[in-house]
């Protein structure tokens, strides 16, 4: 193809990390993040192989190491025991062959026999023609990879499929090894499955669920699980709008390969949370998320980075079949200075918290709010920027029936309002908010919505306001940390 097949494979690899070394010392600081796991240089997208092995949570992205723009993808690496510290390994997967000349795309891992299995898409192009095909490679010790001389293990679609063949996602379910493929065919999105005993040799199955025509054309990063008696698939459909992960409950019969869903919802009603993988390997339902997105300009790109991941979410499924999506308790570590207040009427007026400097730590404020005592209709914190009129709030309408997040007002990148609708079966409404230098993550109505976005204020600091209009507000208590490593 090019140079590249003429070097071998380790020196690609180390030529790939020496571009990202270099760069480092350009990354623009600005809009850096602080507790949230990000590229040390350059351009990132999917969480690829979420595993835990040999006593660490390993990580890879889909990662652009010669610029902040996506390109021929590598698979980047990581590993913490915490999700507080990371540690970065050196790149796992470069493109170095026919099959993946050019990208290793997006795909998940697993251990089998003690060995580190990495299942990812080779991705080709010739003549403007994709060809899409499913790879594997493998390592004993976590951090140097062989690819598979097998490779491709799956080299064509099969006929309910089209060439959007990708993101393998593997798991193991009584012995048996399964695949779940993304695809899409005339319109409708799919997920396909294969099976394995060996890991090698894969019989496709048939279509696991497809869109019912309204879903999205192409569902990429499919992953299955079992939760709480359940299964639950979690899909990022492309042609859907808005463009957001949706997952169904129901039961995934493995006799027959087909996937009936009890009911089906957006996984996180923001903009920038996408490509949802969960880890295999634990006992709790750990899923990270890209926290941007294909459709927008990514101001970071300037200062030679781009992209990020979400906080680390826990899954549960409660009594009554609902979904719920948690902060990791691990990110208590991070609270540092605390401020705490209770009973705060507002009736007309604003509560103001102090200042607060995003250069060095994060944020995060829960509310309690009284929802017997509270007669506003809309109510909430506007998060000002302290040097310039710039702002975004997040709040509630309707008498709390619906959360939104308003980033019209902030400096640079996305702007629009983003909302959900709870069920508000309680008087208490929590309202829980993770702020980072350039992301907003909230947490309402006992985990059953989450709502991700990056944000872009001009300056460091923001002051914080909560208020109330057309009635009163009855804050039970505030809790606010700053939260740093
Ligand atoms: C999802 C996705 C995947 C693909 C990868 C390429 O964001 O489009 O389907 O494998 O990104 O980087």
């Amino acid at each position: 193809m090019n140079t590249r097949n003429h070097l071998s494979y380790e020196s690609l690899l180390q030529r790939a990390d020496k571009s990202v070394s270099e760069a480092v010392a350009t990354v623009g600081k600005t809009y850096r993040l602080n507790y949230h796991f990000m590229p040390q240089a350059y351009w990132m997208n999917d969480p690829n192989g979420l595993v835990f092995f040999n006593g660490y949570y390993h990580v890879f992205y889909q990662h652009h190491p010669y610029s902040s723009e996506w390109g021929s993808m590598h698979w980047g690496h990581a590993r913490t025991k915490d999700f507080i510290d990371w540690e970065h390994l050196p790149i796992s997967l470069a493109p170095s062959e026919d099959y993946d000349a050019d990208g290793c795309l997006s795909g998940s891992a697993v251990v089998g026999n003690g060995v580190l299995h990495l299942f990812y898409t080779g991705q080709r192009v010739v003549d403007g023609k994709t060809t899409q095909v499913q790879c594997r490679a493998t390592s004993l010790d976590g951090v140097n990879f062989v690819k598979d001389r097998r490779n491709p293990l799956i080299s064509d679609y099969p006929p309910e499929g089209s060439p959007d063949f990708r993101d393998p996602k593997v798991w193991e379910h009584s012995g048996v090894w399964f695949m779940a493929l993304a695809s899409g065919k005339d319109g409708i999105g799919k997920v396909l499955l294969y099976k394995s005993r060996d890991l090698s040799q894969w019989e496709y199955v048939g279509v696991l669920a497809q869109s019912d025509g309204t879903q999205g054309t192409v569902w990429e990063c499919p992953d299955v699980f079992s939760l709480g008696g359940k299964h639950v698939l979690v899909v990022s459909p492309i042609g859907r709008e808005p463009r957001r992960v949706i997952y169904f409950v129901g039961t995934l019969d493995y006799e027959s390969g087909r996937f009936t869903a009890d009911y089906s919802k957006e996984l996180d009603h923001g903009p920038d949370f996408y490509a949802a993988q969960s880890f295999f390997g634990t006992e709790r339902r750990l899923i990270l998320a890209w926290m941007d997105a294909w459709d927008v300009d990514i101001p970071s790109k300037k200062d030679n980075w781009a992209g990020a991941f979400t906080i680390p979410r826990e899954l549960v499924l409660d009594a009554n079949g609902c979904l719920r999506i948690h902060p990791l308790p691990e990110l208590r570590r991070l609270r540092k200075e605390h401020f705490s207040a209770t009973s705060i009427l507002l009736d007309g007026n604003e509560k103001k918290l102090a200042a607060f400097d995003l250069k060095e730590a994060g944020l995060e404020i829960i509310l309690q709010l009284d929802m017997e005592k509270t007669t506003a209709s809309h109510f909430g914190i506007v998060f000002a920027d302290a040097q310039s009129s710039s702002q975004f709030s997040v709040g509630f309408k309707e008498k709390g029936k619906k959360l939104y997040l308003d980033t019209n007002d902030v400096g640079s990148g996305r702007k629009g309002i983003f909302s959900a609708t709870l069920s508000l079966q309680e008087d208490r409404l929590e309202l829980r908010i993770f702020v980072d230098r350039s992301s907003i993550e909230i947490f309402s109505d006992n985990g059953a919505v989450s709502l991700t976005s990056r944000t872009y204020p001009s300056s460091h600091t923001l002051i914080p306001h909560v208020f109330a209009v057309d009635g009163k507000l009855e804050v039970a208590s505030i809790e606010r940390w700053s939260l740093a490593k």
